[in-house]
């Protein structure tokens, strides 16, 4: 042991004598004769001492290696700390072009600027102007997505999801929709690998849901849709729709009409009206378009009306998608509904281009962060 230890000893003779070189140096030059001298590979000081790691006991050997490399970073981060001073005070003025300086991190010492004391690592410099952070904000859809939620929550419904990638009979056999019907062109797709397609709407979720779920059911199931549509302000080939169905014993089209009815009078006003025009979806017989108005009363007191705004489609759920997803339909009803939060966002905020949503331009998207 006595071996070891005087070796031990050594290195730290050796590491005390190589941190004073490195503070007595007087510029970059000096610097990389001082590395050399102890941490060169060859002729290095500290490698000479390990070297005589044969006359010591073979169980100490690994406790002589930790110490060298102890006293080596050490070392090492003195050469740095005493180069980055070099770099930025700029008394670096030995003759000579300047020698390079090793840095651990892999950044030029110079790296930080060089522009003066202030900038030396690990120096606080207070005249440096400060770092804007972005706190970011939720997505205008996201806010519209939000608040809607919020009032079918308190109406006792709950979130659902499915996936974006389906198979045509999710997306359309499951709803009542043959593949050769003229509903499903309306609905064209991208189609994927195998053949499945990324999904036209969310009403296959409502499969989804009823095949895993017994009623009663209420859900509401916000997600992305993709079509094949052209890219213009009213149009996009991706937008989100948000789903609604409701499924138990006796419900008519009048809990759809009273749903409905509630749900524009939380959002818009107590003064809004909804009015339901015949459609026709495959999945819902009858099949409606909804419509809200507006009355209220504005800032200057003055009673005010909008035009006719549609806002969703929705109907009583076809018996059919009752029998696809394994539902009584002599037993149950249920209605649906599945509007397009972009386009309400649209109304709501006076978005004129639907585009504005998807170019991720922080001007526009800012507006809405505090909100
Ligand atoms: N899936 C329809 C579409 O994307 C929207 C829709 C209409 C959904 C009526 C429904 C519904 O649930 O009942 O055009």
């Amino acid at each position: 042991m006595s071996g070891t230890q005087s070796l031990i000893d050594a290195l730290h003779a050796l590491g005390d004598e190589a941190l004073s070189a490195v503070s007595d140096a007087s510029g970059p030059g000096e610097l990389e004769t001082v590395r050399v001298r102890y941490l060169g590979r060859k002729e290095g000081r500290i490698s000479g001492v390990l070297r005589r790691v044969g006359e010591i006991p073979a169980e100490d050997r690994p406790a002589l290696g930790a110490e060298a490399n102890r006293v080596k970073a050490a070392l090492e981060e003195a050469l740095d700390a005493r180069a980055g001073e070099f770099a930025g005070t700029g008394s670096g003025n030995e003759a000579g072009p300047a020698a390079p300086v090793r840095d651990r991190t892999g950044s030029s010492p110079a790296g930080d600027g060089g522009q003066g004391p202030g900038t030396r690592r690990g120096v606080l410099d207070l005249t440096l102007p400060g770092r804007t952070t972005f706190p970011g904000g939720r997505h205008p859809i996201t806010l519209v997505v939000d608040e809607l939620w919020e009032i079918f929550r308190g109406m006792g419904f709950t979130r659902a999801r499915g996936p974006e990638a389906e198979t045509e009979w999710y997306n359309f056999e499951a709803l009542n929709t043959p593949l050769d019907h003229p509903a499903a062109d309306e609905q064209d797709t991208l189609y994927l690998k195998g053949g499945n397609l990324l999904r036209s709407h969310t009403s296959p979720v409502q499969v989804r849901v009823m095949q895993d779920h017994e009623p009663p059911i209420r859900i509401l199931a916000p997600g992305m849709v993709y079509r094949r549509d052209t890219y213009d302000p009213t149009h996009a080939p991706a937008f989100l729709q948000l789903e609604g169905l409701v499924v138990d014993e006796g419900i008519s089209f009048v809990d759809l009409k009273a749903t409905l009815a509630e749900f524009a009078r939380r959002y818009w006003g107590p003064g809004t009206q909804i009015r339901f025009r015949p459609s026709f979806f495959p999945f819902t017989e009858p099949s409606a378009e909804v419509d809200v108005k507006r009355v209220y009363t504005d800032e200057d007191g003055v009673e005010r009306e909008t035009d006719w705004l549609e806002i969703m489609g929705a109907g009583m759920v076809d018996p059919a998608v009752f029998e696809a997803c394994g539902i009584d339909p002599e037993r149950y009803t249920g209605f649906a509904f599945g509007m397009g939060p972009g386009r309400i966002g649209m109304l709501k905020y006076g978005i004129p281009d639907i585009r504005a949503f998807f170019e991720n331009d922080v001007r526009f998207l800012s507006q809405f962060a505090d909100r």
